[in-house]
């Protein structure tokens, strides 16, 4: 397998082409970004560590009989990916209230959610990841009613797995972002499943072990993403 040509280069991933034209190459950068990109850094380390937790969720996944984008982890930082053509949609899960639902709404953070809420943002950095509805992603022609409802049955599951199995680690799963591609008709999970796209909360502390620690600025946030990587991937 031969890297080419750089696809796509996001804020904290490079996408590059292979000989296979069904397959990418994705690698993993030490960049780290919060607020639309106003806030990064380049922090020693990173790109492994989400790389590593990323490959470890979605093999939980597959493993739940749930198709991930994930082919094989190729080094610390790099893995071969299914290419997908993406859906320009953020998927939302959120089991406990917190951040932006916490900011927008009168609910306090902390507050559980039952059943989970699902919130579908439009992936478009230039107008700020705009929330959806239903009627919108119909209209703007970005999933058909089935697709949809796809979708959201794809990221109940996945919220179901990995709930339970950090729950058994210890860790509350707050809330999660998923992202959506197609191949051949068929759905995927994408992008990443990591400490930058989920909140966790120590059951025990309360103490945030993700992408927050950042955002804040309270803390050394590569010590915490090793101490939950190392927490999430440990042998039983
Ligand atoms: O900011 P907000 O509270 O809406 O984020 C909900 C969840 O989705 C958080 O876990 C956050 O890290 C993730 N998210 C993300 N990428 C975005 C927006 C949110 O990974 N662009």
């Amino acid at each position: 397998m031969k890297q080419l040509k750089l696809l796509y280069a996001g804020k904290a991933k490079s996408v590059y082409r292979t000989e296979n034209p069904g397959e990418l190459v994705i690698k993993f950068r030490d960049d780290i970004t919060a607020f639309d990109g106003q806030k990064k850094d380049t922090l020693a380390e990173k790109g492994h560590l989400n790389a590593g937790v990323s490959a470890f969720f979605f093999g939980l996944l597959e493993k739940n009989g749930i198709n991930t984008h994930l082919i094989r982890k190729i080094d610390d930082t790099t893995m071969l990916a299914h290419h997908l053509a993406m859906i320009p949609l953020e998927v939302i899960v959120r089991n406990i209230a917190a951040g932006s639902m916490v900011k927008n709404y009168p609910v306090e953070k902390g507050t559980p959610l039952n059943p989970p809420v699902i919130v579908i943002d439009f992936k478009d950095d230039t107008r700020h990841d705009p929330m959806l509805n239903d009627d919108l992603i119909y209209a703007l022609k970005l999933a058909s009613p089935e697709e949809l409802h796809e979708l959201k049955r794809i990221a109940l599951e996945v919220n179901t797995v990995l709930r339970e199995y950090l729950a058994g680690r210890g860790i509350d799963l707050v809330d999660f972002k998923l992202e959506f591609g197609k191949k051949d008709g068929v759905i995927y999970v994408g992008d990443e499943i990591s400490m930058d796209s989920m909140r966790l909360w120590d059951k025990k502390t309360g103490e945030s072990l993700d992408k927050d620690v950042y955002r804040t600025g309270q803390g050394d946030v590569i010590t915490q993403y090793h101490h939950v990587a190392s927490r999430i991937m440990a042998e039983e």
